[in-house]
């Protein structure tokens, strides 16, 4: 296989089948995020920007400032919920920034922040030393909590590398609390979507909210650029750039074009147990 081949099978990703896709994710996250030294980073998603010029910006410490668009994709996905004093807990915490975020932010009780990754869930104690805030090494197929212990569920980008989503949604209305939400956001192409619609329904839950955001994800993703990409310039081994860029969502990729076409959509869903 010569370049132009890699370039071809990296271009039609999201043509592939879901478990071919899934399988690339983990193999992204593991290799790429975790082994690679983007130690940096506190967070591994596309981030969010207002599309309302009159929208007052997210009050942010200098520290947080590197990663606005990220914390901003945190903020949303948790808007209309009132998270302080709760018992919250985030599946697919990634390198913790979000978790950090909101538990500095809005003063839960207590905030568990759950990752299939052992060596971020390592990384994630060893950084953040907050009160109320834990990490634990888990899979989102089979939570381990006892029934009831939560009062919201945090999920961002992560639930599209789930091999059992059906698992994920009985595994969520198990450990809420009744009332409680799940506030998830994540990528889909529009027949995922509906199919995710129904898995939402089946599961028991109510749809408060449901949100397509991915202009707004372009948006940040756009403005974010400069920095994103030299990230995958300085850090990225060689043979992972392209395959970098294109998760990313860098002007000029596949993705960033399936996102800016419509044939991948960015959903915000707010979901209540009833
Ligand atoms: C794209 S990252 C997003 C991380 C974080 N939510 C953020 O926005 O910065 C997806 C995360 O989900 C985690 N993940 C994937 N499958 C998982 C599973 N079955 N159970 C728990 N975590 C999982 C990955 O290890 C990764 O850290």
């Amino acid at each position: 296989m010569d370049a132009w081949d890699l370039k071809r099978i990296i271009s039609n990703f999201h043509t592939y089948p879901k478990w071919m896709r899934t399988s690339m994710w983990r193999f992204m996250h593991r290799v790429l995020l975790s082994r690679f030294g983007f130690s940096d980073l506190k967070f591994l998603n596309y981030g969010y920007v207002s599309l309302d010029p009159k929208c007052e910006l997210l009050k942010l410490d200098e520290s947080d400032e590197l990663e606005r668009y990220s914390v901003q994709l945190y903020n949303h996905t948790i808007s209309g919920v009132n998270l302080k004093g709760k018992d919250i807990l985030e599946v697919g915490s990634g390198r913790g920034g979000g978790a950090s975020f909101i538990t500095r932010y809005y003063k839960p009780n207590s905030y568990v922040g759950l990752d299939l990754s052992k060596k971020l869930i390592r990384l994630c104690k060893k950084n953040y030393s907050l009160p109320g805030l834990s990490f634990i090494y888990g899979n989102a197929e089979n939570l381990p909590f006892e029934d009831m212990s939560f009062d919201a569920i945090v999920n961002i980008e992560s639930s599209g590398s789930y091999s059992n989503m059906d698992k994920f949604l009985s595994e969520v209305y198990r450990v809420l609390r009744p009332g409680g939400y799940l506030l998830l956001a994540d990528l889909r192409t529009i027949e995922e979507n509906e199919l995710l619609r129904n898995q939402i329904e089946e599961a028991g839950f109510n749809i408060i909210n449901e949100e397509n955001i991915v202009k707004n994800i372009l948006k940040a993703t756009d403005l974010d650029y400069e920095r994103r990409y030299k990230l995958i310039k300085d850090k990225a081994p060689l043979y992972l750039k392209n395959l970098s860029k294109e998760f990313s969502s860098l002007k000029g990729t596949k993705r960033h074009e399936s996102f800016d076409d419509g044939s991948l959509i960015y959903l915000r869903y707010m979901l209540k147990k009833s």
